[in-house]
């Protein structure tokens, strides 16, 4: 048995999960999936990676500390990963105390190692917003190439790294204005000490063959530069303990955050840290995009080598998606968050259109939505699962037959391909294993279609061989569902419940089943309604319209709202005060089922004091969208008896009603029980 730690890149703890983050952490899934199916002691480990400029200046914006921004972003990444089925078996924070405690040992090595150098550097410093501007908010033109348009780091045309400050034209991304240099002391770690180890570790089969050669231009002729990985305060993230004011750099703490999410999960577990990050028995698997393979091939290894931990045997290194041919793009609603999309499809679509997309090798994804419809529809419903709706329902309350049937060899030659779609899995190359299983599916259809189970059920004398024929369909649908269960866990799940039994290991897949009983078919996968995923566009474009703010002078709102319904007699202050409204938090939606407007919501004014409202405003809201957000509520209102129950306050909403209802809600730092007014 093998044991493997697997880590996917920490996301950014200062924005949504989108499409685009993730073929990343489903591309990891399906691996340590497969792995955990395949007897490997596998974790999965990841964490939000919370520090850095973007974090405080959103933070700030929102008029809120980091901590509350990074919990509710934590919440969001945890809530939109598990509604993709993405299973970790720890999601952390680079800003644990674990997290700071590998810090410290790591950069004590550093030190100790004498590859710690401070220099005074000239920096940017964006003086509209007061702070050094960090790498990713500034660009300007490549001093190497003269591409425009660069990155604070490196240049996207040329791949030279450089210093913001070198930079020619630079623009503050954050406030447009062209920022001014200013000094100040930095610290830097000498990679250059490691160069020999470096360059033979690239080429040593750990990353793919494409970055390898990539990174070979790093090491001919040329030092490695040194890495500046302090900034001066103020800035969100951990003190240098030997360098007060000064802090690591986000880049520092983050991939230290893979081992200190591990500390977490050994301490919950009762496990020992060195077994996973200072043992030659177990494998370490980085999934990253290829935007950052700087970072963990050159800087992370060199970290990891001195302090004494063990080396990735592994970094599988994706490109980028594309949506039907181009960048994602709000605009066009093609920049999908996973909560949008989730509202709208099964993630399991998803699930299955990117396996059918990811291969071992470097390259870039395109999502186009008529394949995505056609391979779904296809492949999953039309292959797939018909196998099973076509021929359980005939032989409910009878089971399957004591001994599996001749079948023409087709059981034999699904085993048989046990292995190579296996080794495809492990290599990554998830479009070859979905491939290989459908060529299998192809085979296992025309058994059926030439039986016609549905004409046998008409002659009761053809009863063993009706029994017989479903016998072998279903065990071909088993097999094929545990081939799939890396990719598409719910439908292995579900038939699961049709056999009464887990399908979790991919042994399962080697020997039929028979004389057993058969459970009550239900329904496991619909077709793809591409209305579904037109309104998925459509309200990603929404969203990312409301986002935008309307740039000051072209506000044009018409008169119409307030002609149609014109201000009430005037009252006093007193008289407003009359009415107690509050912050409250919605902690359920649910259904009225005999009432066609309403919703009953059971509202939160904090601790214990909860409030049940009924609110006609079904029309307007889905349940989902309504749990856990805050509202305002009136809540001295009469309780008031209606057919359903007592309603105890009332939301307050904008608009004439239908689908043009507008829940009021309060800025972000409100909390429940405040009173407005
Ligand atoms: O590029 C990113 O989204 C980073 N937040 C990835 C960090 S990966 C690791 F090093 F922590
Ligand atoms: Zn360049």
């Amino acid at each position: 048995m093998r044991q493997i730690l697997v880590t996917s890149a920490l996301p950014y703890a200062n924005g949504p999960i989108h499409i685009g983050h993730l073929v990343e952490y489903l591309q990891t899934d399906i691996w340590v999936r497969f792995q955990k199916m395949m007897g490997n002691r596998c974790i999965y480990i990841c964490a939000d990676d919370t520090h850095g400029t973007a974090i405080t200046i959103r933070a700030n914006a929102e008029n809120r500390t980091e901590e509350e921004l990074i919990a509710q972003v934590s919440e969001e990444h945890q809530r939109d990963f598990s509604g993709f089925h993405i299973e970790f078996d720890h999601y952390g924070s680079t800003n644990s105390e674990e997290n700071r405690v590998v810090c410290h040992e790591i950069w004590q090595s550093l030190r100790d190692a004498d590859m710690v150098v401070e220099e005074e550097i000239d920096q940017l410093y964006d003086t509209e917003k007061g702070v050094f501007l960090a790498d990713r908010f500034v660009r300007g033109t490549c001093p190497n190439c003269g591409s425009k348009d660069q990155p604070g780091d490196n240049c996207g045309s040329c791949g030279t790294t450089y210093t913001p400050a070198e930079l020619v034209d630079p623009v503050s991304t954050l406030s447009g204005t062209q920022p001014e240099i200013r000094s100040a002391k930095h610290l830097f770690v000498q990679i250059e000490k490691l160069h020999g180890f470096l360059d033979e570790w690239t080429q040593s089969g750990t990353l793919p063959s494409e970055s390898a050669n990539y990174l070979k231009n790093f090491f001919l002729n040329e030092p490695l530069r040194d890495w500046d990985i302090s900034r001066p305060g103020p800035y969100f993230g951990f003190e240098i303990p030997d360098s007060p004011g000064n802090y690591w750099y986000v880049w520092f703490d983050a991939p230290i955050g893979y081992i200190g999410t591990t500390q977490q999960w050994c301490s919950a577990n009762g496990e020992k840290l060195e077994d996973w990050w200072k043992s030659d028995s177990t494998e370490i698997h980085h999934f990253i995009g290829k935007d950052i393979q700087y970072f963990h091939t050159l800087f992370w290894p060199a970290m990891l080598k001195t302090a004494g931990f063990s080396l990735p045997d592994k970094v599988h290194i994706h490109g980028f998606l594309t949506v039907d041919g181009e960048k994602m793009s709000k605009s066009r609603g093609t920049f999908i968050e996973a909560a949008t999309y989730l509202k709208h499809l099964d993630p399991s679509y998803l699930r299955y259109y990117y396996a059918t997309r990811l291969s071992s090798r470097v390259e870039d994804l395109d999502l186009n939505p008529e394949e995505f419809v056609s391979k779904i529809n296809s492949d999953l419903v039309g292959k797939v699962v018909n196998l099973a709706s076509r021929t359980a329902k005939f032989i409910q309350g009878v089971g399957l037959s004591e001994t599996y049937p001749e079948d023409g060899g087709l059981f034999d030659t699904f085993a048989a391909r046990g292995d190579e779609i296996a080794a495809a899995y492990e290599a990554g190359d998830f479009g070859k294993a979905t491939r290989m299983i459908m060529e299998l599916a192809d085979q296992a259809n025309p058994f059926v279609e030439n039986n016609a189970p549905w004409e046998l059920r008409k002659d009761e004398t053809k009863a063993q061989e009706l029994q017989d024929v479903c016998t072998v369909a279903l065990n071909l649908f088993r097999t094929l569902t545990i081939y799939l269960a890396p990719v598409l866990p719910g439908l292995a799940q579900k038939a699961g419940e049709l056999f009464g039994e887990e399908l979790t290991s991919w042994e399962q897949s080697k020997a039929p089943v028979t004389g057993r009983e058969i459970n009550k078919f239900k329904h496991m996968m619909q077709r793809v309604d591409p209305k579904k995923i037109e309104a998925m566009i459509e309200e990603s474009k929404e969203l990312a319209a409301a986002a935008a703010p309307v740039p000051s002078g072209e506000w044009n709102d018409s008169g119409d709202a307030l002609a149609a319904d014109p201000i009430a007699d005037e009252i006093t202050i007193d008289d407003f005060f009359k009415t107690d409204l509050r912050v409250a938090r919605i902690i359920e939606a649910k259904e009225v089922p005999e009432a066609r407007k309403l919703v009953q919501l059971t509202l939160s004014l904090g601790g214990d004091e909860t409030r049940n409202v009924f609110a006609g405003i079904k029309s307007a809201y889905e349940l989902e969208e309504l749990t856990g957000r805050l509202v305002v509520m009136v809540a001295n209102l009469a309780p008031r008896k209606m057919k359903f129950g007592v309603s105890e306050g009332m939301i307050v909403a904008a608009g004439p009603g239908g689908e043009d209802i507008f829940i009021l809600s309060p800025d972000e730092g409100a909390v429940p029980g405040q009173r407005v007014g």
